[in-house]
């Protein structure tokens, strides 16, 4: 059975991990990260080019973001592009960032109606300049919505992210904003692009893949952990209800002992 979290790490990761429905009984998580991989696989196997897949994987970010609002979640995380990404053909990173520029068009009217907050975390400066004001753009207009934080990692690295936060931190205690003496794990948090972000209580992989592939390093220290074989383009609100039934079946311990 999933229990409730010790008060110190309640404050830093979520409600008690999650949130109990008053009719089942059940704990949702309050915080859902996904790698969604296989859009390669799921365009290969229909004889289709890679990019086929994307725009498939598209598809079914738009029907997880509708079944998160429905069942409950709060936070949506998805990696959509790695900092080792950029090392793919050129063609397919740019089919990847217009297909990002395509989404976020089309895409925020709808977010902000259904009271989306959108963010993005990663290495932004990697992106053109247009790409860039497209991301702001998707921010402003939907900050302050409340019923799902949806951030997608581009250009994301969970130990660059920690390298960055570690050179930030030491230039704050080097111009004396800092105590090196206050430096602790709260502290560290608050320099990762996660600041803002409780930290994810499960964490989703499709394809069959068995890696966290650089993805919330720092931030997934005591998720929950669920691989799934299903391809990113066929992922549907029954995937997901699934991953959080079995979520719901999990004893969290945090390094506590079993009883
Ligand atoms: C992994 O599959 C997927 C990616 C690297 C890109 C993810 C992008 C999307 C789901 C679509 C666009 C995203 C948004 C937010 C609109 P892969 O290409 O590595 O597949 P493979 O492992 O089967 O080759």
């Amino acid at each position: 059975m999933n229990r409730a979290v010790p008060s110190e790490r309640a404050a830093v990761t979520s409600d008690a991990g999650g949130k109990r429905s008053k009719t089942s009984g059940s704990v949702t998580p309050c915080h859902v990260a996904i790698i969604m991989d296989g859009n390669g696989r799921w365009a290969k196997s229909r004889g289709m080019p890679r990019v086929a897949g994307h725009h498939s994987g598209a598809k079914a970010v738009r029907r997880c973001v509708e079944a998160a609002i429905d069942q409950g979640v709060e936070w949506l995380t998805l990696f959509a592009f790695s900092s080792e990404n950029w090392r793919r053909p050129e063609g397919e990173v740019m089919e990847l960032t217009s297909l990002l520029k395509q989404y976020l068009r089309s895409e925020v009217a709808e977010l902000a109606k259904q009271g989306v907050c959108f963010r993005v975390i990663g290495d932004r400066a990697r992106f053109s300049p247009e790409l860039r004001a497209e991301f702001d753009r998707a921010e402003r207009e939907t900050a302050g919505n409340r019923r799902l934080n949806l951030t997608v990692a581009l250009s994301y690295g969970g130990r660059d992210e920690i390298v960055k936060a570690a050179r930030a931190m030491a230039h704050a205690v080097q111009a004396g904003t800092l105590d090196a003496e206050a430096v602790d794990e709260q502290a560290f948090g608050k320099f990762l692009w996660t600041a803002a972000m409780p930290d994810p209580d499960l964490l989703i992989r499709t394809s069959g893949e068995r890696r966290l592939s650089n993805f919330l390093l720092w931030q997934c220290a005591y998720a929950e952990l669920i691989f799934m074989d299903v391809l990113w383009p066929d992922f549907d609100a029954t995937h997901l209800a699934a991953a959080l039934a079995d979520f719901a079946r999990r004893d969290r311990r945090y390094g506590a002992s079993v009883g």
